[in-house]
Parts: C-alpha cells; sequence; structure tokens
C-alpha cells in the first residue's frame, strides 16, 4: 500500500519513508504521524458480486453510469469493516489516494464544535462545506482581479475575464461537455431548469402536449415545468417508483406518445439517494425523438458525469452543493438546442446590437446571460471541480460508497428505525423515521451532539407522500465524513430510540 500520494519531480517521498505534502498539512492539523499509512477505498470494497449481469464491487468506475455505483447498501455482500477507531482521534482511511485526513485539513469549518461537540456535517445534501482552496481563490479574485467582464479594456478587465471564462471551461471538463460554448452560468439547479423549461420547452408546447417527469423529482424539478404546462394547456406526466423508491422503467415507457414533448429527470434523489437509471430514460426518450434535462444536482458530487456519453440535452447542477459557493451554478445544452432556445431574460451582455425596433442576440452561451454575472461565484467554482478533480470522482464515489453501507447496517439494526429509499442503486442519502420521536425531536436530538442533519420534507413531497410521509431525518454523506461520524451518527440515533 502506497504511504503517500505527492511526487516530487517524479519522485515518491514515500518510497524513502517521509511523508508527502498532504500528510504533512494534516500533520499541520493535528493528525498523529502513526495514523498513516492507514487505507485506501479498495481497502473497503466489498467482494464482487452479480448484478444485472454485471460484475460489481471491485471494478474500477468505468462502467456506464446506470451500473456505476450499483454497490448498493442493500447487496448481501456485505462490505469490510470500517477501521478501528480511536477514543477521540480516529484512524482515517484514504479517499482514492489521498488521506481524508489531509481532506479535512482542507475545510476549516470541520473544526467547528457545536452544542460542545466537534462539529459532524451530514447535511450535504442540502450544502457542501467549502475547501480553504475555494476561499483562498474568491478572496484572491477580489484581491487581484476584480472587474467587470470584457475583455481588452483594461488589465483587471483581462484578468476577470480570463478567470470567469477559464471556470467555464473546468465546467465543460467537469462534466464532459464538448466546448465551454455549452455552458450557460445560472444561480444554481433551480435557475438551471427555469431556463431550460422557459427558453427552450415552452415555445415547444401546444394545449394537450405532454412532458414527463419521474416521482423523484426535487420541487425545482417540477414546478418550473407545472408553470409553463399551466401557460399552455400542457400537461405532466410522472413515472412511478417501486417500493425501494427505484423508477419503473416499463411504466415510464409507457408515458411517452404523440403528444410528448420534453423529459425531465433526477439523476439522484435528493429525498432517498436513488441513483436513477439514467442511461435508461435518456435512451427511451430519444428513440421517440423526445429531447430530455438530467437534474444533476445530487449526482455532481457523487458520481463522474459525461454529458456527452450519457448524450443528455441539458443537465444542471448548482455549485454549493460541490463544494463551491451558493448562487452559482451551470447548465449544460447541446449546441442545437441552445440554438433553438430563446432568449431566457434580456440586457446587457446578450445582445449583439440594439435600437428601439429590434434586437439581435450574441450566440450561446452569452444569448442566456443578461446583466452581470456572478463572476466571483464563478472562478470559486472553476477552484471547486479542481479540487474535487485532485481527488477524483471514482475514489469519492467507492469512499462515500463505503459510509453509505456503514451507516445502513447499523441504522437498519435500530428498533422502531424505518429507512426510507432502499434501491439497489444509491448514493449519500440515509433518510429515515424513527416510531415515537418527531422529526423536530430527532433533528434537535442530533444538533445537541453536534451532528447536523436535514429533518422536513426536503422540497421533496411528492415522493414522500408516495411512502405515507410528510417528512424524513436526513443524514446525508460527502468524500469529508469519516467512519467515526457514521458511528457517532447511529449511537446517537440508537440514544433517541431508546429515550422515547
Ligand atoms: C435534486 C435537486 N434538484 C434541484 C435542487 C435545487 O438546487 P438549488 O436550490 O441549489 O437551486 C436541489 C436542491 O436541494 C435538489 O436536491
Amino acid at each position: 500500500m502506497s504511504t503517500t500520494t505527492t511526487r516530487f519531480a517524479g519522485l515518491d517521498p514515500g518510497e524513502f519513508g517521509l511523508p508527502g505534502e498532504q500528510e504533512l498539512a494534516a500533520l499541520a492539523a493535528g493528525y498523529p504521524a502513526a495514523e498513516y499509512p492507514r487505507y485506501s477505498a479498495t481497502d473497503f470494497r466489498p467482494e464482487p458480486t452479480e448484478f444485472f449481469g454485471f460484475k460489481t464491487g471491485n471494478e474500477p468506475y468505468s462502467l456506464p453510469a446506470f451500473f456505476t455505483p450499483t454497490v448498493s447498501p442493500f447487496n448481501p455482500a456485505a462490505p469490510a469493516r470500517p477501521p478501528a477507531q480511536a477514543a477521540g482521534r480516529e484512524a482515517l482511511p484514504r479517499v482514492g489516494d489521498t488521506p481524508l485526513s489531509a481532506i479535512r485539513a482542507d475545510f476549516p469549518i470541520l473544526s467547528e464544535t457545536v452544542e460542545g461537540h466537534p462539529l459532524i456535517w451530514l447535511d450535504n445534501s442540502a450544502t457542501t462545506q467549502r475547501p480553504r482552496q475555494v476561499i483562498d481563490r474568491i478572496s484572491r479574485y477580489y484581491e487581484h482581479e476584480n472587474s467587470n467582464v470584457h475583455r481588452g479594456a483594461h488589465t483587471l478587465a483581462d484578468r476577470s475575464t480570463d478567470a470567469y471564462e477559464k471556470a467555464r471551461a473546468t465546467v465543460a471538463s467537469f462534466i464532459g461537455a464538448p466546448s465551454p460554448d455549452n455552458i450557460i452560468w445560472v444561480r444554481g439547479a433551480t435557475e438551471g431548469l427555469n431556463l431550460a423549461a422557459q427558453a427552450y420547452v415552452r415555445p415547444l408546447l401546444r394545449a394537450g402536449d405532454e412532458i414527463i417527469l419521474t416521482h423523484l423529482e426535487h420541487h425545482a424539478n417540477i414546478v418550473p415545468w407545472q408553470i409553463i404546462a399551466q401557460e399552455t394547456g400542457a400537461v405532466l406526466r410522472v413515472a412511478p417508483v417501486d417500493d425501494s423508491g427505484q423508477i419503473i422503467v416499463s411504466e415510464y415507457l409507457k408515458l411517452f406518445n404523440r403528444k410528448t414533448r420534453f423529459v425531465s429527470a433526477a439523476h439522484v434523489s435528493n429525498a432517498l439517494g436513488t441513483i436513477a437509471p439514467i442511461e435508461e430514460l435518456i435512451s427511451v426518450a430519444h428513440a421517440r425523438g423526445v429531447r430530455i434535462c438530467v437534474d444533476g444536482a445530487q449526482s455532481a458530487s457523487h458520481l463522474p458525469i459525461d454529458v456527452a456519453a450519457l448524450d443528455a440535452d441539458f443537465f444542471v447542477f448548482s455549485g454549493h452543493k460541490i463544494y463551491g459557493p451558493t448562487g452559482i451554478g451551470a447548465l449544460y445544452g447541446k449546441a442545437d438546442a441552445l440554438e433553438e432556445a430563446a432568449p431566457y431574460q434580456g440586457g446587457g451582455n446578450m445582445i449583439e446590437d440594439v435600437s428601439f425596433e429590434r434586437t439581435l442576440y450574441r450566440q450561446a452561451p452569452a444569448k442566456f446571460e443578461a446583466g452581470t454575472g456572478n463572476i466571483a461565484d464563478a472562478v470559486g467554482l472553476g477552484a471547486a471541480l479542481d479540487y474535487v478533480s485532485s481527488i477524483g470522482l471514482a475514489g469519492i464515489a467507492a469512499y462515500e460508497h463505503e459510509l453509505l453501507s456503514q451507516g445502513t447496517r447499523e441504522l437498519a439494526k435500530i428498533p422502531g428505525l424505518r429507512l426510507v429509499g432502499t434501491a439497489a442503486q444509491k448514493t449519500s442519502v440515509l433518510s429515515f423515521v424513527l416510531n415515537g420521536v418527531s422529526l423536530e425531536q430527532a433533528a434537535k436530538g442530533l444538533n445537541s451532539r453536534g451532528i447536523a442533519v436535514r429533518a422536513g420534507h426536503h422540497c421533496a413531497q411528492p415522493i414522500l407522500r408516495r411512502f405515507g410521509l410528510e417528512g424524513t431525518v436526513r443524514p446525508s454523506v460527502a468524500f469529508y465524513n469519516t467512519p467515526g461520524e457514521i458511528e457517532a451518527l447511529a449511537r446517537a440515533v440508537r440514544e433517541l430510540a431508546g429515550s422515547r
């Protein structure tokens, strides 16, 4: 097992028994030297098992996205035990090749205490925390580059434009888009979905036309479609899920007919963690000549995304759910779809020429970016994606899967606890309800132990009502969480269950 990942001029310090850069950062953050070498994500992988005819479990994450993270917590192959926990200080594994201790040292907020306990941040589906690299990049922007973006006017305008457009190129390559011109800056997934609905889909609709959604959707992927349906007389159709919370593809198929104009579907459910069979959803829609938008708000930080390989027509995600700033996100669109779409908002930056009689618009993406954008946060998002890429989504997915498996095993043992969302393909989310303990009591009880989770309807009322619920307690993991934190969560929930 390698003890370090940092190479200097082709040398691996670990080969000489020396700590690498990341180890030094972790040591500086107070993790004892004796806790290296530790673990790699592969140390925790279950034995390969058969799933839909695919071997899963020890595969590199190169299978199609639909099959990629199929190592479900509900898979009978039990993963190896997580590492033993020292009192107070935990021996930490690696995420891919990166020591988790080094990752945690990058996130200043993880050193906070809450109610006298170390903060355990398990509200990652609501928002993630930001690493120092993102915070510093935004500061650097304001200290050295701040200007409106209009290349050629002066030096700071050039710096600012370069940084903004470099970040756009980073987004494009992060999600496998063919060009930065496919990437439109938006406030987040919500604005991206509204943009796709208003700019591309609304002009297509006539009374009686149909838009297909799935039962898994967040309100952000329901309400924009409802608005344009009400305005045009179009109708929403909904693909159902089974009792595990997975989309029933055979029922989805049946929803298509001559009036189907568009599909919009979550890649990952924020309430249940279900990974939708997105490749199938896309290929079924395309076989019927219908375009599809993928809501990647909950997938981009957990699964490798390749919009070109997926053949998605549109894809949206939010910066704040992938370790970047709030108020920034991206909408990817295929070039021909963006060409067809009408402008979303009117104003400066998006025009070629304006008179009182008519306006000529610029090409995408400028056509959809009226007004001054959120430049600093776009640059911060670029830094966040570089950070995630430096760790690698394959390693992140494998590591987070182990946390999810551990959490599922531990919570499932607690009497009176019902896990909500038990699909074979899941990521990050551990939604549950506890007999005799209200959502509010659970959230407060966990907070009093330093553990932050979301409790409520998670802006996904239709899918919770499908399970007869108005809300759940929702811990959700990210790659900076530790096996010890999952143990602490399970211990706290056991105590709450016992105090009924
Ligand atoms: C699946 C999904 N879609 C869309 C959104 C909306 O994201 P934002 O509030 O960042 O625009 C969320 C937020 O939780 C989500 O989970």
